[in-house]
């Protein structure tokens, strides 16, 4: 015989336990949104909030219920927010004073935090209750305009949206594709995605060779969302918990309460589909975990290893709607103008004659080779800067990734024509 469901599980102890404890009432036991468990929306409610039949919110008090353990969570400032456990909430009607008790039922129902919320409360309650509900969500909605940058496993100065579209050196056509990309889904995209009653929820995939300018195209839009007051939301895998689902369902949490479109970064997206969170990751990007942000939620990717990411998610329609591979510098022009920002005031004509070798690397590459030349010419006190110097700074710095590739031969080559690249 399968387990029960928890939720039959609450649903049976408030049938047998609880509802007969008012056999004058009408009572309803309703699925709720875990919102009014959270410590930071409860402590919010004006107490002057009037609610359909004139009643008041006046606090919550913990009761016992066996099926359900009492575990609190906390937000990224440390204040507690969502708490499991068996809770009777009440609200006075303000002429009477009279006192209406809803009981409600707050558990996991997996170890990866999934939570559900039952409710039992009179049949005459019920537009009280909406109402309440209703400013719950609005306030949990209310995302102060200082928040604007929402960093999940990371400091918050671990993120810098201050590069400028214009910085980054890459091919116009790619360039322009994935902004036009990113404003048509937030202009025209979301009424087509609620017209055809889907949520707006658009996924792209930034895929290359460390060093191509992927997290600073992902700073660049995040500066991009901002300007336009959305909500960015970094998820970062930096810190000691690595790349967790929990920090997924902390962005998504964050995308869903935004009042305003929604930006997610999630860098190194391959890291995310481990063996045993794959399942949970493969459900929020086919949209089965809600993400229900009517504003738009953009999930902006990106990874090294598109090897890593199996074909359940780059293939299979809807799962990622889109993928940009991003380039090493492909023509000279484009290596000449790396050079030419990374070398500065230091740059002259004569440097030009460089740029056709740098063709093929990556953007990171090119500015360490500008780096170290220019470290040279200032520890030997020179005011130009030597094609000479250049070359030994780009020879030495091959040598050094010649010898990390022979040491770390395991790695597999990347195949992006396999990915449909066109060029
Ligand atoms: N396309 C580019 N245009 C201009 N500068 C670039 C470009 N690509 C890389 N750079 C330079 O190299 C640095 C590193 O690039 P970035 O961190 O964006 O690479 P990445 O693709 O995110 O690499 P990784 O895959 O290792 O995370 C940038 O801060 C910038 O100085
Ligand atoms: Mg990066």
């Amino acid at each position: 015989m399968e387990a029960p469901l928890k939720m039959e599980e609450l649903e049976r102890w408030i049938n047998t336990k609880w509802t007969p404890r008012y056999p004058d009432q009408d009572m309803l036991t309703m699925w709720v949104s875990n919102t009014f468990t959270s410590e930071v929306i409860l402590g919010k409610i004006d107490p002057d909030f009037s609610m359909a039949g004139s009643y008041k919110f006046v606090g919550i008090r913990p009761t016992e219920c066996p099926a359900v353990v009492h575990v609190n969570a906390h937000d990224i400032h440390g204040n507690v927010t969502f708490q499991t456990g068996a809770f009777i909430y009440n609200f006075a009607q303000r002429e009477t004073g009279q006192i209406v008790e809803v009981l409600l039922l707050a558990t996991y129902f997996s170890d990866d935090g999934r939570m559900i919320c039952q409710a039992s409360l009179p049949k005459t309650f019920v537009h009280a209750w909406a109402d309440f509900a209703n400013e719950c969500n609005r306030l949990s909605r209310a995302i102060t305009p200082n928040s604007r940058v929402v960093v999940i496993g990371g400091r918050i100065s671990s993120f810098k949206p201050t590069v400028d579209w214009d910085e980054i050196i890459l091919p116009a056509k790619l360039k322009a594709e994935i902004l036009d990309d990113v404003e048509a889904f937030f202009t025209r995209g979301v009424g087509v995605y609620q017209r055809l009653k889907l949520k707006p929820f658009r996924k792209l995939l930034l895929a290359g060779v460390p060093g191509t300018g992927k997290t600073m195209l992902c700073s660049a839009l995040a500066k991009w969302a901002l300007e336009r007051d959305y909500l960015v939301v970094y998820i970062s895998s930096a810190d000691a918990q690595g790349a967790t689902f929990v920090k997924i369902e902390q962005a998504l949490a964050a995308a869903a309460a935004s009042s305003t479109p929604t930006l997610v970064i999630m860098e190194e997206l391959d890291a995310y589909l481990n063996k045993n969170e794959k399942a949970l990751m493969l459900n929020v990007l086919d949209g089965s975990e809600s993400v229900s942000n009517e504003q738009g939620t953009l999930l902006v990717a990106t990874t090294n290893y598109p090897e890593a990411i199996d074909e359940r998610v780059l293939k299979r329609p809807g799962r990622l709607d889109r993928i940009f591979i991003i380039p090493e510098v492909k023509v000279h022009e484009d290596a000449e103008r790396m050079l030419q920002k990374y070398l500065g005031p230091v740059w002259g004509d004569e440097h030009r004659a460089f740029a056709p070798k740098l063709v093929g690397y990556p953007g990171a590459f090119i500015r360490e080779v500008a780096v170290g030349a220019l470290m040279q010419c200032a520890g030997e006190a020179m005011d130009d800067l030597p094609l000479e110097l250049l070359e030994r700074s780009f020879n030495s710095l091959k040598d050094q990734i010649d010898a990390r590739d022979d040491f770390l031969t395991k790695r597999p080559v990347l195949n992006f024509k396999a990915l449909g690249q066109k060029n």
